[in-house]
């Protein structure tokens, strides 16, 4: 597709917390821009780490590109430049995807459990995405009653949801990184369901292997500090491993 560099961006669609969609020439491409702010708590809580749209655009790259590589269908056409991406056009379905390895998180809170436990299976759940209601957890009833996904669509969704975690895990421990757990979202292009969005340090909790660090969003949700730092130690990990 040469020429996509300089491929004009035309109407701005869409701003959301952390990047924004513009359309393009192609009616069946979008340019996907991601900016450094921060939130949490639904957007109660806002800051900006440093180059966060550069590391997350980065990472969710070559993660796409290496789940592509095992036969995993998703948006991504090339990355245009530090913070651009561009995407295939989809119908966004409004869930997301959580896929748990270890108990963190809302999960741990819920469940009064310490953070930390490996699980005996992997956990997948369903939010419903919607921010005035604060992304509240659903279960594939709730899904399929309300129109927001098939039984077929979610049985796609959960099967690719596993077969990324199976090609995730391991890659990310090969780096000296645990996928504790992420958020995927999948959306519709011509009948069929891809992976969109992103998977960064936004999206996944990452813990390094030896020192437990927490090297994801949760430095900024507890406020621990060294956001960009961690952000930064990812992304090279993940470019030495998978960049060329
Ligand atoms: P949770 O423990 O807060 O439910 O989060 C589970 C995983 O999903 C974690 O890796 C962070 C990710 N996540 C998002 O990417 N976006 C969100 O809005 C939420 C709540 C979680
Ligand atoms: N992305 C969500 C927000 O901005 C939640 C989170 O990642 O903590 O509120």
């Amino acid at each position: 597709m040469k020429g996509d560099n300089r491929l004009k961006t035309t109407d701005m669609l869409y701003e959301g917390k952390a990047k924004i969609i513009y359309a393009t020439e192609d009616p069946g491409l979008l340019v996907m821009k991601y900016k450094d702010e921060a939130t949490a708590l639904d957007g109660a809580k806002k800051g900006t780490i440093a180059n966060k749209g550069l590391v997350n655009n980065r990472v969710s790259c070559l993660l796409f590109k290496l789940l592509e590589q095992h036969g995993v269908a998703t948006h991504l056409v090339k990355q245009l430049d530090d913070r651009s991406v561009l995407v295939k056009r989809m119908q966004m379905i409004p869930l997301e995807v959580v896929v748990r390895n270890v108990m963190a998180g809302s999960l741990a809170k819920k469940l009064g459990q310490e953070e930390g436990q490996v699980m005996a299976m992997p956990v997948l759940e369903l939010y419903y995405k919607n921010d005035e209601l604060h992304d509240p957890m659903i279960n594939g009833y709730h899904a399929r009653a309300l129109g927001w996904a098939t039984q077929e669509q979610l049985a796609v969704m959960e099967q690719k949801a596993g077969q990324i975690n199976q090609i995730l895990q391991p890659f990310f421990d090969s780096i000296g990184i645990i996928l504790v757990d992420f958020k995927l979202e999948f959306g519709l292009a011509e009948g069929e369901i891809l992976l969109g969005d992103e998977i960064s340090p936004d999206s996944c909790r990452l813990w390094d292997k030896e020192s437990m660090a927490k090297l994801d969003k949760d430095r900024f949700r507890r406020d621990l500090g060294q956001e960009a730092e961690a952000y930064q130690e990812v992304c090279q990990r993940v470019e030495n491993a998978l960049g060329n």
